[in-house]
């Protein structure tokens, strides 16, 4: 079960693929966090990283695409995985085919998390995330237990870097640049599916479930 998550930032790739991963037992990856977990650990690529990422830009590919190529090839991955965040542009969608195609594999699953741009900023604003775990929350949506503490590991959540309002409307001019024509890419290899992602969180959990099943 080879899975790409397609869809806007703030989309909740992330809080699905979270879902996803636990129940099919797949590794969860994404780039996104990645990059956080070396910025946080002050590496080289953290800090190049660093660099697109508070301006809302894309990450060069020469550091994203051979991240993702090691990644998918290691033994937990063998049952399949779950991308959330990559690919982001056509480039990274044609490298992902032709390294896969090697190995005689292929995406099996390209899911398009739809969610107007209207009904972004609001969510980007509202996340808090951890930066131990990874776990996403929403402060009206999707509330911790304890406010501003994590469920899983009970570290003290963060607002991301990038969440600022005009950092957010900067990522949405490049998904519509840059990423959205990965929706059509995927329609042609006659994988893609698309969910309603303004629905509650479960919902759209239920609806991927279908579709991972069908
Ligand atoms: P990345 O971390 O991938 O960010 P993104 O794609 O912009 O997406 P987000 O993580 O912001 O949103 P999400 O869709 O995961 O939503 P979430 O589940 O959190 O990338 C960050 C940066 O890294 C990029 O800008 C780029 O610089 C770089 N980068 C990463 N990958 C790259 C690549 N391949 N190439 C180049 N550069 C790359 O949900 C959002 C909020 O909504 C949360 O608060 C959540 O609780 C809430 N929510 C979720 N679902 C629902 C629901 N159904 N109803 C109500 N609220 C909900
Ligand atoms: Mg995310």
């Amino acid at each position: 079960m080879k899975i790409v998550m397609l869809g806007a930032p703030g989309a909740g790739k992330g809080t699905q693929a979270a879902r996803i991963a636990e129940k099919y037992g797949i590794p969860h990856i994404s780039t996104g966090d990645i990059f956080r977990y070396n910025l946080k650990n002050g590496t080289e690529l953290g800090k190049k990283a660093k660099e697109y990422m508070d301006k809302g830009e894309l990450v060069p590919d020469e550091l994203t695409c051979e991240i993702v190529a090691d990644r998918i090839f290691m033994d937990d991955c063998a049952k399949g995985y779950i991308l959330d965040g990559f690919p982001r542009n056509i480039p990274q969608g044609r490298y992902l085919t032709d390294v896969l195609t090697k190995a005689d594999q292929k995406i099996d699953f390209a899911i398009d998390v739809e969610v107007p741009d209207e009904n972004i900023v609001k969510r980007m604003s509202g996340r808090r995330a951890c930066p131990n775990c990874g776990a996403t929350y929403h402060i009206v949506n999707i509330p911790p237990k304890k406010e501003g503490i994590c469920d899983t590991c009970g570290t003290e959540l963060i607002q991301r870097a990038d969440d600022k309002a005009e950092t957010v409307k900067k990522r949405l001019d490049v998904y519509h640049d840059a990423t959205q024509p990965l929706i059509d890419y995927y329609k042609e290899l006659g994988v893609l599916k698309t969910v309603d992602g303004t629905q509650p969180m479960n919902d759209v959990f239920e609806d991927i479930c279908k579709i991972l099943e069908d």
